[in-house]
């Protein structure tokens, strides 16, 4: 058995949105909304949810977060049974900005870094990949950024490209959730060559246009026509938000990940704002929905790890990080 390095680490995990419209399951960008994760030994399992929205993720060892945990220990061959965890959360659950990548990656950052940091972060994104089932929001959970990724079933490739300075990110969330596998279970098996070709040229293109900084080009490339056309049905107002939101401002529009939620690329110089703001919570505002929105930016870095020295140990994580949080 290998010492552990740190006693206590508390990770801080960005959010992220997948697909960006044409990437299903390739693209994926690190969002300013966040997930703390606290771990060290302990002499028994405890784990310990804050905020709200948290209930029904268990808090004994078939905890996400636990499991993870025990996969790195397993692999570095470290053997540390009993966890002491606690997780924070502004990302909203099942609403398709990452949740559960974010807990992935946040499980994976702080046990890795309790056991001195063995794992390398390809290594993190081969496991975190395996475990989601496609790299987009856990390569950008991971390495913050815009991520454009690909995987076989057998290892990850993924690059990290450099936001724009002046992009900005709405973000509209339906007051309902929506499963990934309700959302998965909407596409078909297959598709024609058209719909190939039509989303390999619009995803190359805003692949080059969020690189090259040409933000004009996204309106033209954040078109599909692999997912979203099928879960428009399941999302009351997605239909016109992506037809219309380029004639209120946005650059280009999505849907989130798997969805509800939806997502606007802004020109954070725009002076049309709080008209788009109004446009994406008009129409998904229905007989007994309604969305909150939140204005974000790509976060530009993956999980932040901070160790908390002795004297610290009885600050707890919800102290640790007040200032930090959006909600209480
Ligand atoms: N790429 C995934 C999807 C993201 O669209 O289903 C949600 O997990």
């Amino acid at each position: 058995m290998i010492e552990t390095v740190h006693p206590r680490v508390i990770v801080k995990v960005p959010a992220s949105t997948a697909n960006l419209g044409p990437g299903f399951d390739t693209l994926g960008m690190a969002l300013s909304l966040y997930a703390w994760i606290e771990m060290s030994a302990s002499e028994k399992t405890e784990i310990t949810l804050y905020g709200s929205g948290m209930s029904g993720i268990p808090t004994d060892k078939s905890n996400l977060i636990y499991k993870v945990a025990q996969q790195v220990f397993q692999e570095v061959g470290v053997s540390i049974p009993e966890l002491r965890i606690g997780m924070y959360s502004d990302i909203p659950l099942t609403r398709g900005l990452g949740s559960s990548a974010s807990a992935i990656v946040g499980a994976l950052a702080a046990a890795n870094h309790l056991t001195g940091s063995k794992l390398s972060q390809d290594r993190l994104l081969q496991i975190a990949t395996k475990l989601e089932g496609h790299p987009d929001n856990v390569g950008a959970s991971l390495m913050g950024g815009i991520i454009v990724s690909a995987w076989d079933g057998e290892r990850a490739e993924a690059i990290r490209l450099e936001p724009h300075p002046d992009l900005e990110v709405l973000v509209a969330i339906p007051d309902f959730q929506l499963s990934t596998d309700k959302a998965r279970h909407a596409l078909p098996e297959s598709y024609t060559k058209q719909d190939a070709v039509y989303n390999v040229g619009r995803s190359s293109l805003l692949v080059a246009a969020l690189a090259s900084g040409e933000l004009g080009m996204i309106r033209h490339a954040m078109k599909d026509r692999l997912h979203q056309p099928y879960r428009a049905s399941l999302i009351p107002g997605m239909e016109q938000i992506l037809a219309e939101a380029t004639e209120y401002g946005a650059l280009g529009a999505a849907l989130s990940g798997a969805g509800p939620t939806m997502l606007a690329l802004v020109d954070r110089r725009s002076r049309r704002k709080q008209e788009l703001e109004q446009f994406l919570l008009t129409s998904l505002q229905h007989q007994h929905s309604g969305a909150e929105a939140r204005w974000l930016v790509p976060c530009l870095e993956g999980p932040v790890i901070t160790v908390p020295d002795s004297s610290e140990d009885d600050i707890t994580l919800m102290e640790w990080i007040k200032g930090d949080i959006t909600a209480c």
